[in-house]
């Protein structure tokens, strides 16, 4: 409970601005860190809006020399996080 309470706080901190933002631990993190991560730090999905990523994705897995399934796993990893929140437009 606590170290929950703590980590939301530093994500707060994190969101306002101060500092990178940590990569989401879920499936696809690996393969995320070692691909994404070569030439600059690995963007954490919700560092750019959805559409930028839209544009940016195909751009990067070309960069990265991606396979095709690599590219599909690196999606898979990054998509949850680029739900629009149904009020913004
Ligand atoms: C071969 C080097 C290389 C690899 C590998 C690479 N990138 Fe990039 N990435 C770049 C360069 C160069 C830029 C442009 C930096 C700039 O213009 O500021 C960039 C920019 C970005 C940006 C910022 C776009 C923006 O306009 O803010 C994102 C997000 C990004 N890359 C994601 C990824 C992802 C996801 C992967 C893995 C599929 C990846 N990159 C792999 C070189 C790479």
């Amino acid at each position: 409970m606590k170290r929950r309470a703590s980590f939301l706080a530093a994500a707060a901190a994190l969101l306002a601005g101060c500092a990178s933002i940590p990569l989401p631990e879920r499936d696809g993190v690996a393969i995320y860190r070692k691909k994404c991560g070569a030439c600059h730090h690995p963007y954490a999905p919700v560092e750019l809006k959805p559409e930028k990523w839209e544009k940016t994705l195909g751009e990067m897995a070309r960069r990265a020399k991606l396979t095709q399934d690599e590219a599909a796993r690196i999606r898979a990893y990054v998509e949850p996080d680029l739900v629009r929140p149904a009020n913004s437009h």
